[in-house]
């Protein structure tokens, strides 16, 4: 018997056909005609000026309130040796980004996990916590689509977040990159927006409107924090890579930028439809908020359901999902992470309902 087609639900990653390969391919020509200097030599750790131009116009801040990185991903890594030492408090959401944990950790952070709900963090867990006594340096927070769990923070925690931060002390990173994928309801401001206290340090990511490949994200944040990350920058690498910033700017200030968002956010939109639709037809025991934007949706299976071994029995029928407690620091061994960024709609529906045939088969050797 020919072994099942493999489906990855597990990468937070795009598929190949959402990406503008040629509108790429020309800005890449482009940049390179105009400008091969800027693109060729060492550049500064602050990054290439005209994509720091463009994002300096787009948030409305000066340019020496930024940075740009390979990958938002290396811009929190720097963000997090500057501020936390080992011992200090940071905030996470529970559920949270995997890595995030894992940088934490290694940095011996003390986690403070607070629980996420269906419009972001339990603001009221996080008073109850500093009223408490606890004393975080820093808030680590996915305001949009989050990563797992696929929720929003609504304007008013937003704001609350902002008056704790501001009563307390604590730096918010606001950790961004699928801010621009939203598919369905309405655009909040972003903290950074809304903060009058310099507590918001942002990052966000070309990778999800771009194209993961080129690893380009950046910070924007208080002057003094963004000359330390640059230094960090100078003494790891000399400079971030110019030649993908190079054609970054140019994919932006062509307006590229905006059609392949466009082209995203259509296929991400079916790809959520697809999986709710599956989740439904398939696997009813499924407990989920269907997310307005991003890659991911959150399962929750009834109390006692062992999604360790489901992955096992999925696995074995040639489909990939991230099991949930791999996103917590305890819990979640009844939850899953979908991921539909990388899959067209059919194959999702093929994967959900093999994972479905796994889980009631599970449940049948129970019972
Ligand atoms: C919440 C969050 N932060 C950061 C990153 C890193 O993104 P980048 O590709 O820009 O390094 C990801 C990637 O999936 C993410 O989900």
């Amino acid at each position: 018997m020919a072994e099942p087609t493999s489906i990855s639900l597990a990468r937070g990653a795009p598929s190949l056909d959402i990406i503008a390969v040629e509108e790429l391919r020309r800005a890449a020509e482009r940049a390179f005609e105009r400008d091969p200097a800027g693109a060729f030599a060492y550049g500064t750790s602050a990054g290439h000026p005209r994509l720091l131009a463009w994002l300096a116009e787009k948030h409305g801040v000066e340019p020496e309130r930024l940075v740009a990185t390979n990958g938002s991903m290396q811009a929190d890594s720097f963000l997090f040796h500057e501020l936390v030492r080992p011992g200090d408090v940071v905030v996470v959401e529970a559920p949270t980004y995997d890595r995030t944990l894992l940088t934490l950790r290694k940095l011996s952070a003390e986690l403070l996990a607070i629980p996420l709900e269906a419009d972001g963090i339990d603001v009221g867990a996080l008073a109850r916590a500093l009223e408490a006594g606890a004393r975080p340096k820093l808030a680590h927070i996915i305001p949009n689509f989050q990563n797992p769990a696929g929720c929003t923070l609504s304007l008013a925690k937003r704001e609350r977040l902002l008056e704790l931060a501001r009563d307390y002390g604590f730096t918010i990173f606001e950790d961004d990159p699928y801010v621009e994928l939203r598919f369905e309801g309405e655009q909040h401001p972003t903290m950074l927006e809304l903060d009058r206290d310099g507590s918001v340090v942002y990052a966000s990511s070309f990778s999800k409107t771009v194209c993961p490949g080129v690893r380009v994200g950046y910070l924007v944040g208080p002057p003094d924090v963004i000359a330390d990350v640059r230094k960090q920058g100078t003494e790891t690498y000399i400079s971030p890579n110019m030649m993908a910033q190079a054609v970054v700017a140019e994919f932006c200030e062509s307006g590229a930028v905006e059609r392949s968002i466009a082209t995203v956010k259509a296929a991400l939109r079916e790809r959520r439809d697809a999986t709710c639709a599956a989740l439904d037809r398939h696997l009813p025991d499924a407990r989920y908020v269907s997310p307005q934007g991003g890659y991911f949706l959150w399962v929750d299976l009834p109390e006692g359901s062992d999604v360790l071994a489901l992955e096992r029995a999925a696995l074995e029928r040639g489909v990939l999902f991230v099991k949930g407690s791999d996103f917590l620091l305890e819990g979640g061994e009844s939850s899953m992470r979908l991921a539909y960024s990388a899959v067209p709609p059919d194959q999702i529906e093929a994967g959900i309902a093999r994972v479905a045939e796994a889980y009631r088969q599970l449940v049948g050797a129970a019972a």
